[in-house]
């Protein structure tokens, strides 16, 4: 997995490089024409897992950027609840084995129902990759470790390319803005480096927590996101009961848990929202709770609204989860491998999942 994790600005790199050319972004196997991107009215992402947590992080990207309605939905839901698939309505679905029995059966769903499925796959001539009307590769190549790393950070830029793709040919993003985004998107490869040559705070706050029993990750919009893909990660390999939530859901129940010594991950990389996940973590603190914050560099309101602050570089919050993510993943090993865990195989859980 550690290994995996390292090989995450290489991913970034191949899965992103080739599809920018000459200032533009070029995504040849959409097989799409600019037609056919302006006639999108509606999204539907299907996946499983951290797959899926990649689509709901895409879900604001591509709203946002593009401005066509998202909707996301876990696979083994979708196959089953008779989906109202529209006319103009484009399906991704997005899996790293390319196997994934729910994820394969979306994709056959869809297209019963007359729809064409992109998909969004590393594994090379797998069984989504071979059904799906088109394929976009993530180019993370081989991923070994049940968790997954880099196949997550691959699918987040393949996700990122199509809307800005979208958002560029349907007239809702002029070429400066474009090109910005450009430049922070070939800026990710290096900053990742860099997060993951720093690990020596978050291998320290590891090593005190351990002994954690539940952990909390709470953020608003896309810090619900990635979120949900680190609390997935701590709990998958160090078996520490750890949820995420929407921070303005806390108070709806969960808060109840919240007790002296809790710690609560707080996800900070949309400055619009800063205010609001300071207040929730304002409600957790004074209920004993300790917060480690993860927010970027120029943000200092953290320093006295979280016990710790873990700092990411700049990039514009549409890509905070490509670099919010590595400390993310970085905790959640430091602290499986003090519990002593296989990290690569934990108990009870398969890379691929080909059955039902
Ligand atoms: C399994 C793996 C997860 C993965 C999920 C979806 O549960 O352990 O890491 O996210 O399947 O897999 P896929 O291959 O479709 O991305």
């Amino acid at each position: 997995m550690l290994k995996e994790m390292y090989e995450q600005p290489k991913t970034v790199t191949d899965t992103l490089m080739p599809r920018i050319k000459d200032g533009d972004i070029v995504i040849d196997e959409l097989n799409m024409s600019d037609e056919e991107i302006k006639a999108i009215r509606k999204i539907f992402i299907v996946a499983c897992g951290s797959a899926y947590h990649t689509g709901v992080t895409a879900k604001y990207v591509i709203e946002g950027l593009a401005r066509i309605p998202v909707e996301v939905d876990v696979a083994s839901e979708f196959r089953y609840r008779n989906p109202i698939l529209e006319e103009g309505t484009m399906v991704i679905v997005i899996s790293q084995s390319g196997e994934t029995a729910d994820t394969l059966a979306a994709l056959r769903e869809s297209q019963k129902l007359g729809h064409k499925v992109l998909g969004i796959v590393n594994v090379v001539g797998s069984s989504i990759a071979r059904e799906a009307d088109n394929v976009m590769y993530t180019w993370a190549g081989p991923e070994i470790a049940v968790a997954t790393t880099k196949a997550y950070s691959a699918q987040l830029i393949a996700l990122y390319l199509l809307a800005m793709k979208f958002a560029k040919v349907r007239g809702k993003l002029d070429e400066t803005t474009f090109q910005e985004l450009l430049e922070d998107l070939k800026r990710l490869p290096a900053q990742i480096e860099m997060l993951l040559s720093n690990k020596e705070r978050i291998q320290r706050f590891a090593n005190r927590y351990v002994g954690a029993k539940d952990v909390f990750f709470i953020g608003r919009g896309i810090d619900y996101a990635i979120s949900m893909e680190g609390s997935l990660k701590l709990k998958e390999i160090s078996y520490i009961h750890s949820e995420a939530y929407p921070a303005g859901e806390l108070k709806h129940g969960t808060i109840s848990l919240i007790e002296e010594g809790s710690l609560i991950i707080a996800l900070a990389t949309q400055p619009k929202l800063y205010q609001k996940t300071i207040s929730n973590m304002t409600e957790v603190r004074s209920r004993g709770a300790k917060v480690m914050a993860i927010t970027f560099e120029s943000n200092k309101l953290m320093e006295k609204a979280a016990d710790y602050v873990i700092y990411i570089p700049e990039t514009d919050p549409y890509f905070a989860n490509s670099l919010a993510i590595i400390p993310l993943q970085l905790l959640a090993y430091y602290i499986a491998i003090g519990k002593g865990c296989d990290v690569d195989k934990p108990r009870n859980l398969a890379k691929s999942v080909t059955v039902e």
